[in-house]
């Protein structure tokens, strides 16, 4: 299949974020900062310095300052010129001006899967890439321009980033079945959602970031609810495979932290605090100082 189709980007943003709580009570998790910037908006960096500027954000009641975090702020805006802080301004316009947006709600919480298929109308014909915004990766080469580079080399029908995880981490994820071709690519059978470590088919598990052809809304409305009780994503791309679609997994170069849980979210903190020019050296000497006490 050629893969010449437009790309829409699809970040869902729906859920509660139950594991930052007290944190994500009034404040979206996807907003909650890395260092001084919303976790959010490394996602949609990546998507942009992946070549691609239409950007879906599904959200949900109590999210909607995801949606005002990318829009201009004219009287902020305005302020902070008079005061000659041209470095905020500039920090506070170019998400605005970095990619189009368009935001769609999922009004009840039936599953990733449910929240992909919120984004059928907009995605139209279209390409979609999703990117789950738990799952940060600090790459070279965006993980998502990585996949993009092995959909066109394999011409799969999809992609899915692959990690090796732990024995006992495998029923956290997806995992795929399949063998591996390459160093990197992985000829994905078949997928299960959050096996048992007993049941699993290997270690290889998806993180979040896939991409398919608009063919994925057809399998999606056709998904019953799975590991959960949830419409899973995973599903749906196991029965394309049932179907005869192609997948492969392609096992990124990057380092992944999930902020969706507390010291994933420190460690996020961390690792790209410490690549700041202006805070490596003080938080080393910090840290060392804290570890001697
Ligand atoms: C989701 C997906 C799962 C994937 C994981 C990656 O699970 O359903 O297949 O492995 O993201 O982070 P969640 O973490 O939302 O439970």
């Amino acid at each position: 299949m050629e893969n010449t189709h437009h790309v829409t980007a699809v970040i869902p943003a729906a859920g509660l974020g139950t594991r930052l709580l007290p944190a994500t009570k009034a404040i979206p998790k996807e907003l909650l900062p890395i260092v001084d910037t919303p976790a959010i908006q490394l996602i949609v960096e990546e998507i942009v310095a992946s070549g691609i500027r239409d950007v879906v954000f599904v959200t949900a009641r109590g999210k909607e300052s995801i949606i005002d975090y990318f829009d201009a702020y004219p009287q902020l805006e305005s302020t902070l010129s008079e005061r000659d802080q041209d470095s905020f301004l500039a920090k506070i316009t170019e998400p605005v001006e970095m990619a189009r947006y368009i935001a769609v709600r999922q009004g009840r919480p039936l599953g990733l899967g449910h929240a992909i298929y919120m984004s059928r109308e907009v995605v139209g014909d279209n390409d979609l890439a999703v990117l789950l915004p738990d799952d940060l990766i600090d790459a070279q080469v965006p993980c998502l321009a990585q996949m993009m580079e092995a959909r066109r080399a394999t011409g799969a029908d999809l992609v899915v980033a692959l990690m090796e995880v732990a024995p006992e981490e495998v029923s956290k994820y997806g995992i795929v079945a399949g063998t591996l071709t390459s160093e990197r690519t992985f000829s994905i059978e078949s997928m299960v959602e959050k096996p048992s470590a007993d049941r699993a088919p290997s270690r290889y598990a998806i993180i979040g970031r896939y991409l398919f052809s608009s063919d994925l809304f057809k399998y999606l409305a056709q998904t019953q609810k799975g590991a959960g009780g949830e419409i899973q994503l995973t599903d749906a791309m196991d029965a394309m495979l049932r179907d005869g679609r192609r997948a492969v997994g392609y096992l990124f170069e990057g380092t992944r932290f999930d902020t969706g849980n507390v010291f994933g979210y420190l460690e996020a903190n961390l690792h790209y605090a410490l690549k700041r020019e202006e805070l490596k050296d003080p938080l080393r000497t910090m840290l060392g100082e804290f570890l001697a006490r």
